[in-house]
């Protein structure tokens, strides 16, 4: 195996060969640019426009707002995406990017923001390059999601360990539970509200068993470790739990290291092996999980699931075929739906339900209900038309709220010209019901070419939002955020 190769394959499995290096730091000014990097453009879709990279970290700590904050807002949303400093040669959406957060601080009544890269050893070795190294294409770049568990902050990217980043959005480090495991883990953990466990796997390319599911308790010990038998490697990219379950869908989108190797996005479409749904007791480790075998879709994200009478209920966005890589023509053509799958736990029996036949992505619930029953959810909607038209992809011009009990839907339009991404759903600190609380959403104004914050009314959803926090910057498109309080746990 040639020294690129080897980079590739030790990369991917998370295992790093490159040193941490001390960045150079400024000392941060009272205002404004914190720190930059050298501009470059890019021809490519996922590089340009809404998807553009920024080049400057900032701080401002005085925003102007529209409407009214509302008073209990104490903490930040932050949100993490691709954001490469360095120019790269090809790129792979979504997959790659260096992560950059965006923070926004709700305190006392005043509104701040922030930005900042995550330092990841991979940027880390590029910047004292000056340059992307494409040895490094397959880098962990921390790009995909930011969570709190055990007191901690951390930026998550699928194939390598966890950040552990600062509430100012400093990067300290790798996190690996304390020694506790060992490469990687998933970007989508999912955390019990009653336990305070979060629940995580970790997938790999080259050594059997490929996938293995995790449990840490409140406190960030890791508590069970069970891999889990499959095939061969695949990618998975989210996982569900409920009750008694945690739940993996085994996609066919299989690892290919020859693509990987050629700068290609390292995984094939095989629809012929079929979907395996694996239910795995979050209880009792020595069973056996349960493999059923149903036809082939890809899923990037689950909205919630949960068991009710004898079935399990899981509601998700599936793909019919999935292509990623730099040609968003065909990343288009990967329109998905909004089902809801039924498993008749007694004859493992499955059903299908399609709750909304729009492309949307970036199922949230209000997190309190993960893994009960519940009522309201939100998507993203992708106008794949426009984007065709503006030759731009990422634009997503409104959100929904379903009630997937009564089967109905709400549209929150923005205006026009203005795009926004994932939401996050901000319970309300001291009610109760489902909708207690608020939708907070960047989105980005083309006619202004800078970004806004909206705060939504869940209860109003239609309405015009609550709040316009106005950014005299643009926020590029992004991937994943939370919500991160200050007043509760
Ligand atoms: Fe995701």
């Amino acid at each position: 195996m040639n020294r690129r190769d080897f980079l590739i394959q030790s990369l991917m499995a998370g295992i790093s060969t490159v040193a941490l290096h001390n960045l150079p730091m400024q000392a941060q000014p009272a205002y404004k640019v914190y720190n930059s990097a050298k501009t470059w453009k890019s021809d490519n879709s996922f590089l340009k426009g809404l998807n553009a990279p920024v080049f400057e970290e900032i701080d401002i700590s005085k925003l102007k707002v529209s409407g009214t904050i509302p008073p209990e807002l104490e903490g930040m949303y932050v949100r993490n995406g691709p954001n490469p400093m360095f120019k790269p040669k090809t790129y792979n959406y979504p997959i790659e990017g260096d992560g950059m957060l965006h923070g926004i601080y709700f305190n006392k009544g005043k509104v701040s923001y922030k930005n900042r890269w995550i330092q990841t050893r991979g940027l880390a070795y590029e910047i004292f390059s000056g340059q992307e190294l494409p040895e490094l294409k397959f880098k962990n770049y921390a790009n995909t999601n930011i969570i709190a568990h055990a007191g901690k902050l951390l930026a998550l990217y699928e194939i390598g360990l966890p950040y552990q980043i600062t509430e100012d959005l400093e990067t300290l480090g790798e996190w690996n539970f304390n020694g506790q495991i060992e490469q990687s883990m998933t970007a989508h953990p999912k955390l019990d509200n009653a336990t305070g466990e979060l629940h995580f796997y970790r997938y790999s390319f080259f050594n059997a068993p490929y996938l293995h599911y995790y449990v840490a308790d409140a406190n960030g010990k890791i508590i069970r470790e069970s891999p889990i038998e499959i095939p061969r490697p695949t990618m998975f990219h989210d996982m569900a739990i409920t009750n008694n379950y945690a739940i993996f869908f085994d996609c066919p989108f299989v690892f290919n290291l020859s693509n990987a190797k050629n700068n290609k996005a390292p995984f094939d479409w095989k629809p012929e092996q079929g979907t395996t749904i694996i239910l795995v007791d979050r209880h009792n480790a020595d069973r056996k999980p349960i493999y059923l075998k149903t036809d082939a879709f890809w899923t990037w994200h689950f909205m919630n699931a949960f068991e009710q009478d004898k079935n399990l209920i899981v509601d998700f966005i599936p793909y019919e075929n999935i292509d990623i890589g730099s040609n968003w023509e065909s990343v288009l053509s990967n329109s998905s739906t909004f089902k809801r799958l039924t498993i008749d736990l007694e004859t493992q029996e499955i059903s299908y339900e399609t709750l909304d036949d729009r492309y949307v992505e970036f199922p949230i619930i209000n997190q309190r209900y993960l893994g009960q029953a519940y009522q309201f959810g939100y998507t993203s909607y992708y106008d794949t038309q426009l984007a065709s038209r503006k030759k731009v992809p990422n634009l997503l011009p409104s959100i929904i709220q379903y009630d997937v009990v009564n089967k109905t839907n709400k549209v929150h339009q923005f205006k026009p010209g203005c795009y926004g991404g994932e939401v996050a759903f901000i319970p309300h600190p001291n009610k109760k019901s489902e909708l207690d609380g608020y939708v907070v959403t960047f989105v980005y104004d083309e006619n202004k070419n800078t970004s806004d914050v909206l705060i939504i009314d869940p209860a109003n959803f239609e309405a015009e939002p609550l709040a316009t926090i106005h950014l005299p910057v643009r926020v590029p498109s992004g991937f994943h955020g939370n919500w991160i309080s200050t007043t509760q746990g």
